[in-house]
């Protein structure tokens, strides 16, 4: 369990603009979040390192990015449309929906009732829409409940176009939709959320040995986002408690400020999905072996990650309390590549029209070239430090009167706070 309390981390969220409330003005809309400046960059930060480590640096990869919407027959096949379910009880005297595996069920956790639940209902998920002016049940779509069956979907349109050797991955980001009967803990049980996925593609006869390098892959990237070793752990998830699809999932939990929970998921999808499109589309989705040695239709091996849930276990490893002269200090330990704002900017004072003059010049010289840069002349220097901190910003720099005369500027390092002066050259340089 983590020691770091979630509302601390809910409110630093919504005082530096990390994330909001969805539709906050208007009173909120139950899991759903929004992301401020400071959030969006931190996403996209971590979305980007995916995309390169996953796609980007490696030759087995291919990208994709697929309609949300799709053919209501992808959620029959896939067995969403019957089949993801939660099971939801309700209390009979004041009404309250609840997951069954969430609670306590002999007494109601609103109304303090005991035996008020009857047997669960299983309750599907999936948000269901219409598409088109007509609503019949042609027309029937869901929002996607995992971006996965829009990678399957397209498996044989990348093979036929780039003739893949197998083994090989077919990755995703975007967003997912799931109608949570009891959205909580903040972002990490939304209902509207953000996945990143692989499909890789394997010989049958080699999926226990790809399985594990997925593990290792995996707990390589977590290192990338700064995730301790120690809060993280693998869970060899049993036959009883395995999505439909499954035969073999590691559930990567992580110490989360409401305890250990899932961070992502790795599972062995078997021939499953494919084999559901082959058999309800009529269409091959077999492959040949370039050395014409077999054919079979391949397996699948899946590392899932939410980036929702991905961002939370990052600010909360970031999330450091200390003291600075005396004075408890918050500050995110945000690794530097994932940090939203690298160099915060400012002139030692406002009123100084040419220590401001110099300062911008500073400021677009560093933006240009490291884009994620801040001006930021609010408040004293103090205050500056701290609103600075709590973003995560890794280094302030201050023009000060000695930069007029030597070009050389104060940096001060988040993490040790302490103060250096640099040539304004090495820095743009560095
Ligand atoms: N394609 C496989 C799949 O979707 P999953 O375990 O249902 O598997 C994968 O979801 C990951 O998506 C989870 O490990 C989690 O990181 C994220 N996720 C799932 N439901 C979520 C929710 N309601 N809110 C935020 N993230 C969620």
């Amino acid at each position: 369990m983590s020691t770091t309390n979630l509302e601390t981390i809910v409110s630093l969220c919504k005082r530096r603009g990390f994330i909001y409330q969805g539709s906050e003005v208007y009173g909120g809309l139950s899991g759903t979040w929004d992301y401020g400046p400071h959030g969006v960059t931190l996403k996209k930060n971590i979305m980007n390192l995916w995309w390169k480590t996953f796609v980007e640096d490696r030759d087995d990869m291919y990208g994709v990015d697929a309609a949300i919407l799709m053919n209501q027959k992808v959620w029959q096949a896939s067995g969403h449309a019957t089949g993801f379910n939660d099971p939801l009880v309700e209390c009979s005297h004041c009404h309250g929906r609840f997951r069954e595996d969430k609670i306590d069920t002999s007494k109601c956790p609103t109304c303090g009732t005991k035996d008020s639940f009857g047997p669960a209902k299983q309750f599907n998920m999936m948000f269901k829409t219409n598409v088109g002016p007509l609503a019949d049940e042609e027309s029937i779509s869901y929002l996607r409940p995992e971006t996965a069956q829009g990678i399957f979907t397209n498996y044989k349109n990348v093979v036929d176009s780039f003739s893949p050797d197998l083994p090989f991955g077919i990755a995703q980001q975007g967003k997912a939709f799931r109608n949570e009967i009891s959205p909580r803990d903040f972002v990490f049980r939304s209902r509207e959320f953000e996945q990143m996925e692989i499909e890789y593609f394997v010989d049958p006869d080699n999926w226990e040995a790809e399985f594990e390098k997925w593990v290792s892959y995996i707990a390589d990237f977590l290192d990338k986002l700064g995730l301790p070793k120690d809060s993280i752990h693998n869970l060899e998830v049993e036959e009883a408690d395995r999505a439909h699809y499954s035969k073999r999932t590691i559930d990567v939990e992580f110490d989360f400020p409401h305890g250990r929970d899932e961070l992502l998921g790795l599972a062995y999808r078997t021939d499953f999905d494919l084999m559901n499109i082959q058999n309800n589309s009529g269409k091959k989705m077999d492959y040949r072996m370039k050395d014409g040695s077999k054919t079979f239709v391949p397996h699948v091996i899946e590392p899932s990650f939410g980036v929702e849930r991905a961002i939370m276990a990052v600010l909360t490893s970031a999330y450091t309390e200390d003291e600075v002269n005396g004075e408890k200090r918050e500050y995110l330990k945000l690794p530097e590549h994932l940090a939203p704002v690298r160099f915060a900017v400012s002139p030692l004072v406002k009123n100084k029209p040419e220590l401001v003059e110099k300062a911008k010049e500073v400021y677009q010289a560093l933006k240009k070239k490291y884009g994620n840069v801040m001006w930021d002349d609010n408040g004293n220097i103090g205050k500056r430090y701290r609103r600075q901190d709590e973003i995560g910003t890794p280094y302030c720099v201050v023009v000060d009167f000695q930069t007029l005369e030597d070009d050389t500027v104060t940096i001060r390092d988040r993490d040790t706070t302490e103060q250096k002066r640099q040539s304004i050259d090495s820095l743009v340089k560095s």
